[in-house]
């Protein structure tokens, strides 16, 4: 069976050989597992994995993710896991990249791709600034090198707009020439600097808005930014709902500088939230936070940082949720897992 997805269609991201019923809003629907993945049951006292970065190569998922607990300065750090069977991956051991180069301290919410013309893995993460840490093998947990920051210190634009958000969410998605790097603040803007393919990691530019809303809560954090086709790509970014909860809106450009375009963006047609999600039974989370598109790779088609996905076969999309009965209390403390939405086709 071939897959057509209508709204990608519709914003000519894939030839559809029909579009849309005229009228008719085609939008993203979901199927969702229960959660997949959560924390052990050791002396770190995690409370919640969240925040997943994941790649699939040669049929092997590896993820990356941060561990959450209420203790101060010490309450993020990185895990990494690999499995080949979704069913059972949360049976597959914990990596605890403190014990690498990456070293203790606040790391949180990490993204994962491989820089093919320095044939590094490169893990970006946010400790305070935005950094990096690389190693020429995925899974080898011990091998990632000690962080490296991409900015001298917070940037002024940053500073001047960030009100009474947080600077998080680094992203880092490279084209022909450049390398660029996004990042939010939890107030309504989304941030990109640039650097030139061959200066990576070195060289970033003062960030400029690339994105912005008045109300903080449409534009929160966790920005993604894939290539869907040649010359083609697709932005999301977590925002908070009139409910609440979380939930992520799209935007497709031809350019990863923008201009961005609304693809399903509203609460009504989102990219993914509880509404266009169908789940077994009840629904175990209300809401759908900080994911990864799985990105699949394998011998014919190598990783690269040109992270490319492919919409002509069912999104997959690895995300955090809770058991709303406990979402309340101290941030840090809520019991986010991991589970995982896949595309069905458009209505
Ligand atoms: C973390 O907090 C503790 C207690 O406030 C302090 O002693 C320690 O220096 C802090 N560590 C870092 C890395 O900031
Ligand atoms: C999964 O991770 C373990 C531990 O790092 C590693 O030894 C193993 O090679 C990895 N498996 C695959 C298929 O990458
Ligand atoms: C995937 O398989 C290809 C071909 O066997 C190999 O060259 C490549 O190193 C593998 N990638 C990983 C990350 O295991």
């Amino acid at each position: 069976m071939k897959f057509t997805f209508l709204n990608l269609a519709a914003a000519g991201l894939v030839a559809a050989a029909s579009g849309p019923p005229a009228g008719r809003p085609a939008g993203f629907k979901w199927k969702s597992t229960g959660p997949l993945i959560g924390p052990k049951d050791d002396e770190r006292k995690t409370a919640g994995i969240k925040d997943p970065t994941v790649i699939e190569i040669n049929g092997t998922y590896h993820v990356f993710a941060s561990t959450a607990r209420d203790q101060g300065n010490d309450s993020y750090s990185l895990v990494y896991i690999n499995f080949t069977d979704f069913d059972k991956a949360n049976e597959a051991p914990h990596h605890y990249l403190d014990q690498s180069g990456i070293g203790k301290g606040y790391r949180a919410a990490p993204e994962v791709f491989w820089h093919a013309p320095h044939k590094l893995w490169y893990l970006i993460f946010q400790n305070g600034n935005a950094a990096y840490s690389t190693n020429p093998k995925i899974d080898d947990p011990a091998g990632w090198t000690a962080p490296k920051n991409f900015y001298a210190a917070k940037p002024a634009i940053v500073t001047e707009n960030i009100g009474a958000g947080y600077w998080v969410d680094m992203w880092v998605i490279c084209d022909a020439t450049h390398c660029h790097l996004f990042s939010s603040d939890d107030n309504g803007h989304l941030y990109r600097s640039e650097t030139t393919l061959a200066d990576f990691p070195a060289g970033m530019s003062d960030p400029v808005i690339d994105l912005e809303d008045a109300n903080r809560y449409a534009l929160f954090e966790a920005a993604c930014v894939y290539r869907v086709g040649e010359g083609r790509y697709m932005l999301l970014i977590e925002a908070i709902g009139t409910d609440e909860k979380r939930y992520f809106r799209s935007w497709t450009s031809a350019s990863i500088r923008g201009p961005w375009t609304a693809l399903a963006d509203s609460e009504e047609n989102p990219f993914a939230r509880a509404n266009n999600v169908e789940f077994e039974g009840t629904p175990w989370t209300k809401s759908i936070s900080h994911g990864e598109v799985i990105r699949v790779h394998t011998a014919e088609k190598p990783a690269d940082q040109n992270l490319d996905i492919d919409t002509s076969k069912p999104l997959r999309f690895l995300y955090q949720g809770l058991d709303p009965e406990k979402d309340s209390g101290s941030y840090n403390a809520l019991p986010w897992r991991l589970a995982l939405l896949t595309q069905v086709t458009g209505a």
